[in-house]
C-alpha cells in the first residue's frame, strides 16, 4: 500500500561530467514502469544539470538541505523557493552530517520541515542514533525526541507527505549495516510514535532506511514490514549499484 521510494544522497561529491554520466546511466537502466519512486539528491550546483539530464524519465530531483529563511541577506544559503525554481520536488532535512558537523538542532530541523512543506517540497526527515547512544540503549528515546521536535514545530499534518529516513549514524559510510531486525525494530518505533498523534498519518508515511545499503543487503531490509525504501549514500554514486537497489525495492 505504501509505494517504495529509493533516494540517492550524493553528499558533497561529483562534477558536471560525473553528474552527466551517472544520471544518464541511471535513466537508461531504469526498468519501464518500475514499482518504486526514485529521487536523486546532488549538491545544489548540479540540481539544474540533473533536471536537464533526467528530462522525462521518472526520476525526481531533491536537494540535500535548505535554509528556512525567505530569500534575503543570508550569504551562502539557499531558500526553499529557489529549490522549487530549480525543479526540486524533495529535500533532505536533518541529515546526521548536518546535525553533527553544522550544529543543526532538533528544533531547527522541525522549522525546516515546516518551511519545506509550506513551499511544496517533500522533506525526507533524517533521524538516528550514534553508536554511543545505541550502546547506552537509548536509540528509541533519541529517534522519538528527534521526531517529536518535528511534530512540535511543523505539526502532524506534514505526514504522510513528509518521509522519515532512519539512519543510524554508526552505519553511515562505515560498511556496518543495521540488521534487518534492528532496522525494523526502530522503524516500528518511528511509526508508532507518529501513530501516537495520528494513526492515519502513520499508516501512510514512508519510512526509509539509510546506512551502508548495497545491492546485496537491500532486499532483506526492504522486505521488512515498516521499511518502505532507502536513502542511499555511497552506492548511489555508481549507476549499477543504485539500479540494483532500486530493483530490490520493486520486488
Ligand atoms: P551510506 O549509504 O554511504 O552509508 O550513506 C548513507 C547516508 O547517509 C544517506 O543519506
Amino acid at each position: 500500500m505504501r509505494r517504495p521510494l529509493v533516494a540517492g544522497n550524493w553528499k558533497m561529491n561529483g562534477s558536471r561530467e560525473m553528474t552527466q554520466t551517472l544520471v544518464s546511466g541511471i535513466c537508461s537502466g531504469l526498468a519501464e514502469g518500475g514499482g518504486a519512486d526514485v529521487v536523486i539528491c546532488p549538491p545544489y550546483v548540479y540540481l539544474d544539470l540533473c533536471r536537464q539530464v533526467v528530462g522525462e524519465a521518472p526520476i525526481a530531483v531533491g536537494a540535500q538541505d535548505l535554509d528556512a529563511h525567505e530569500a534575503g541577506a543570508f550569504t551562502g544559503a539557499v531558500a526553499a523557493d529557489m529549490l522549487v525554481d530549480a525543479g526540486c520536488d524533495f529535500v533532505i532535512v536533518g541529515h546526521s552530517e548536518r546535525r553533527s558537523l553544522y550544529g543543526e538542532g532538533d528544533a531547527d530541523v522541525g522549522v525546516k520541515v515546516a518551511v519545506a512543506v509550506a513551499k511544496g517540497l517533500t522533506p525526507i526527515i533524517c533521524v538516528g542514533e550514534t553508536r554511543e547512544e545505541r550502546e547506552s540503549d537509548v536509540t528509541a528515546e533519541v529517534v522519538c525526541r528527534q521526531l517529536d521536535a518535528v511534530i512540535a514545530e511543523a505539526g502532524i499534518d506534514v505526514f504522510p507527505k513528509a518521509l522519515v529516513a532512519y539512519e543510524p549514524v554508526w552505519a553511515i559510510g562505515t560498511g556496518l549495516t543495521a540488521t534487518d531486525e534492528q532496522a525494523q525494530e526502530v522503524h516500528a518505533v518511528i511509526r508508532a510514535r507518529i501513530a501516537g498523534t495520528s494513526e492515519e498519518a502513520a499508516g501512510g508515511t514512508r519510512i526509509l532506511y539509510g546506512g551502508s545499503v548495497k545491492p546485496d543487503n537491500a532486499a532483506g531490509l526492504f522486505s521488512q514490514p515498516d521499511i518502505d525504501g532507502g536513502l542511499i549514500g555511497g552506492a548511489s554514486l555508481k549507476a549499477a549499484d543504485f539500479l540494483g537497489i532500486i530493483k530490490a525495492a520493486t520486488q
